[in-house]
This record gives C-alpha cells, structure tokens and sequence, in this order.
C-alpha cells in the first residue's frame, strides 16, 4: 500500500494541541471526532429490534459440540455481555458470526437476513466488525496504517482502480486517513499513530485493534476479551471506552471473563456452558441465577471469583 502519512503527516502536534485547548474547544474539538466516527450512524441510538440472531446455532468440531442449539438476540443500540467458563464456546460463537466457521445446523440472521454462506469479507461490508482474543495487528506497520486497512473494507475502488491511483481512489484514501486518525483519538492512542504497531504497548495494541474494527463502520462490534490481560485501572478505563463506542451508535457484544467489569458495563448478558446457553438476562439477575454461579464455581477458573 502507498504512505498515507505523506498525505496528512502526523507531528505529536495533535495531542499537544487538544492539551491546549480550552473546555469549550474540547467540547467542540471531541463533538467532531465523534461525527468523524460515526459517519452513517445516529449517534445515541435507543436499543431497538433485534440486529443479530442466533437461531438454534449448533456448531462440531468432529465428535465435539461447541455450540449446542444456541439461540439469542442482540438488540441495537445494547451492549450485550457473552460470559461462561474457558471452553464454553464464546469465541465460537463469533466465528459463526463472522464467517470463520459455518454452523453444522441452525442460522444466524443479521437484520433479518441470514447469512448463509457469506464469506468472512462479506460479512464485514454487511456490518460486523470483531476483535481477536490474541491480539492480530500488522506489526510492521503503522498504527494509523493498520486502522487504514480496516477502511478499506468499506471502499468502492477496486484494486484496479487503486494501482492505477484513480482520482476517486485518492479522494477516499485521503477520507480514510482523516477517518482512521479521528478513530485513533476517540480510542486514545492518536499521540502514537505514526509507531508500528508491533512497538506499541500492549493496551495501546489492544485499542488500535478496537479501532481498526470500526474503521469498517460495522452496525456490530464484537470484542472478544478487549480487557485481558489489563490491572484494574485500565479495565476501567477500557469500560469507559466501550460505553463511548456504544453511545456513538455501535452495537456492542462483548466477551470478558472479569464479572465485576461485564456486571457494570453490559445491558443485558447471555450466559455460555459446554456450549450451551444456560441463562440470559439483566446483570442482576444474572448474578443471582443459581446455574451461573455453580458454572463459574465449579471450574478452577481464577478470574470466576
Ligand atoms: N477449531 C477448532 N477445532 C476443534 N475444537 C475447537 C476449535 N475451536 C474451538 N474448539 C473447541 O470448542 C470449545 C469451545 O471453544 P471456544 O474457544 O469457543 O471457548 P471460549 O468460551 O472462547 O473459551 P475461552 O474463555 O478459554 O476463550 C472448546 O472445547 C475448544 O477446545
Ligand atoms: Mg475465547
């Protein structure tokens, strides 16, 4: 791919900058990346109709059963928390969602449609955006870079069009590059958008890979585990972020083993053992249903206390 930062260089100057700014220009400067952010979408949505269905998702790996008939909804405009032990099926579940893996039987409907046999860059340009529970960045490139490429999941230029620099081409990479910067700032690592990302440190990778989900401008955000491997502080900070995204007009499902962390920030939850939903409900409601509390007890799993 061609430099970007030679269209739009990028100087510390940026941060130094907001630093400077008054409350009001704050106000302002962040009201503007937010926009920058959530171009197609209503900022503030209200949780609405369904948005992701699992219907009956039953998913084998040979004599394993990951997914066993799992059926739930994420509604627009939540947070939705997906928990269980280690093994439960989390991360399969969105491998169904995004393509990695097809369900042995049963559907998953996004909007009302199913998505069959759509091909994992399919399912990115019809709105599903995830992150990896090992982080997968392109290390030798730029953090700005890295959020580029997740916008060119969007891009109406064919490859064709980019080698041969068409005009429209140019215009769009240099949207995406003031796109990816603003995205880079709303998830707090704009001071190093110029470093690779393989000399980031590790929160700053795990944001940059936050941010180059929603650089494909997905109607749903899926994060698995954003916060592992983060002390208190930063988790909390992290929680901040995540209800940011949702208040900019994201869908948010999120996997994450620290029950403190999933009870304050998700709406509602859906519970995963052996591959099974055993519950599904407010937070509260969760935290005193009998079937989860035995799950989390019965493993020898630290992060269940
Ligand atoms: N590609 C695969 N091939 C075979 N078995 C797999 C594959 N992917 C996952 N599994 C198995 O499916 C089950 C569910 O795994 P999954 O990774 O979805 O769990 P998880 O809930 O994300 O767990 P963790 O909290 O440890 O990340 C496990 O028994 C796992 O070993
Ligand atoms: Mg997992």
């Amino acid at each position: 791919m061609s430099h970007p930062t030679e269209d739009a260089p990028v100087e510390g100057g940026l941060v130094a900058e907001v630093a400077r700014m008054t409350p009001e220009q704050r106000a302002e400067h962040d009201a503007e990346v937010a926009e920058a952010v959530a171009v197609d979408r209503d900022i503030q949505v209200e949780v609405g109709e369904t948005l992701l269905e699992l219907r009956d998702v039953t998913l084998k790996f040979g004599g394993l059963t990951a997914l066993d008939s799992v059926s739930f909804g994420i509604r627009r405009g939540e947070i939705l928390g997906l928990i269980g032990p280690n093994g439960a099926g989390k991360t399969t579940c969105f491998n169904a969602m995004t393509g990695v893996y097809r369900p042995t039987s049963g559907q998953v409907l996004l909007e009302g449609k199913p998505l069959g046999k759509a091909t994992r860059h399919q399912i990115t340009q019809r709105g599903i955006a995830r992150t990896f529970q090992n982080i997968r960045l392109f290390g030798e490139m730029t953090a700005l870079e890295n959020v580029v490429v997740g916008t060119d999941a969007r891009h109406k230029t064919s490859v064709l069009g980019a080698l041969l620099r068409l005009p429209r081409h140019h215009r769009e990479e240099k949207t995406a590059v003031e796109r990816a910067m603003a995205l880079l700032e709303f998830v707090g690592i704009a001071d190093r958008a110029a470093d690779k990302a393989k000399n980031l440190p590790y929160g700053y990778q795990r944001r940059l890979e936050i941010a180059r989900a929603m650089a494909t401008e997905p109607k749903l955000l899926c994060l698995d585990e954003p916060a592992a491997g983060f002390n208190p502080a930063e988790k909390e900070e992290l929680m901040g972020l995540i209800r940011k995204i949702r208040d900019d007009g994201f869908t948010v499902l999120l996997i994450e083993h620290d029950m403190k962390l999933v009870m304050g920030v998700t709406d509602r939850i859906v519970v995963l053992e052996f591959g099974k939903k055993i519950a599904e409900g407010l937070p509260a409601e969760i935290r005193e249903n009998p079937a989860v509390i035995a799950a989390y007890l019965g493993v020898p799993d630290d992060d269940a206390a």
